[in-house]
């Protein structure tokens, strides 16, 4: 039978707000707390809180309530599922628990709906600066559900890197030659090299994949680009870039250069966003990007 992504849009937007609320007041809590602690997860920079685990079972029990014959994938109970065809909610109750557990307000509950492993619903929300970024297939993206994205003024084509605001993270694996690698990448996007090479304007790290993704529709980031966020990261924000002209692309192996977000894009976990660029003559947007 058919799903009606109104419907579920609707939906995605409800819990998601509700999950904010449950992430302010556990925020609260905790800082209220001397006892408040979070535990380790890979190694002593990959966190998670009782929060997390709270907020993610809230969307588990909504989500069988409300579609029983829906599957789940999220952050906190993940055992290996891979993305099927079958409608799946993927999920991340708080997108920068870093940043969560320091009071640093980039956090955001992230939900999307796969379909035919393809995003098709996307709800970002951040409960700290109320900002709900939401979009449904073939329905357009949108702020606080009213303004329409990507904001005005920000929808010229993005021309080269060097006009480029770039979102980057330092992720949680820091071992060799991982982490040195990143800052070789971050350095050669930002040098002077005085031979008439364009610097980037500049390097930007919110500490939530999922906002940097909302960001990129929006247009206040021109491009992000991670090696190691999961599927449940940028599920949602796929669907807000798709509705504004941009494009995800995964690695070389795993992915055609369409732009377009699939179930292969995410499994990949080496994620490049970008917003709309400038089409050269008879190309598409996203054909110029590939
Ligand atoms: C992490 C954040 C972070 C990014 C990591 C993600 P979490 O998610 O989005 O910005 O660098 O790759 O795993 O652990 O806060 O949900």
């Amino acid at each position: 039978d058919k799903l009606d992504l109104d419907e579920i849009l609707k939906f995605a937007i409800s819990i998601a707000r509700n999950a904010g609320k449950l992430i302010r007041d556990g925020q609260a809590k905790r800082f209220a707390s001397d006892a408040a602690h979070e535990d380790e997860k890979q190694n002593s920079v990959d966190l998670v809180t009782e929060v997390d685990k709270a907020v993610e079972d809230f969307l588990i029990g909504k989500i069988t309530a409300a579609y029983p014959h829906h599957k789940f994938i999220g952050e906190e109970t993940y055992a290996g599922e891979e993305i099927t065809d079958e409608p799946t909610w993927i999920g991340d109750p708080i997108d920068g628990t870093t940043n969560f557990i320091h009071g640093f307000p980039m956090v955001a509950t992230s939900i999307g709906l796969t379909v035919g492993g393809v995003p098709v619903v996307g709800v970002i929300y951040n409960p700290f600066l109320d900002q709900l970024y939401s979009a449904a297939k073939g329905r357009g993206a949108f702020l606080n559900e009213t303004v329409r994205l990507p904001l005005t003024g920000k929808a010229k084509p993005l021309n080269s890197l060097g006009e480029a605001l770039i979102g980057v993270e330092y992720g949680s694996s820091r071992s060799t030659p991982a982490l040195p690698a990143k800052i070789e990448t971050f350095k050669n996007l930002t040098l002077d090299t005085k031979e008439g090479g364009k610097m980037a304007h500049s390097l930007r790290s919110l500490g939530s994949a999922a906002l940097n993704v909302a960001y990129v529709a929006s247009g206040g980031l021109d491009i992000y680009f991670e090696i190691g966020p999961w599927p449940w990261d940028v599920c949602a924000g796929m669907v807000l870039l798709a509705e504004t002209g941009g494009a995800s692309y995964g690695s070389k192996a795993s992915t055609d250069r369409s732009g377009e977000p699939s179930a292969k894009i995410m499994a990949s976990r080496q994620y490049l966003f970008v917003r709309n660029v400038a089409p050269r003559e008879g190309q598409t947007t996203r054909e110029t990007q590939a």
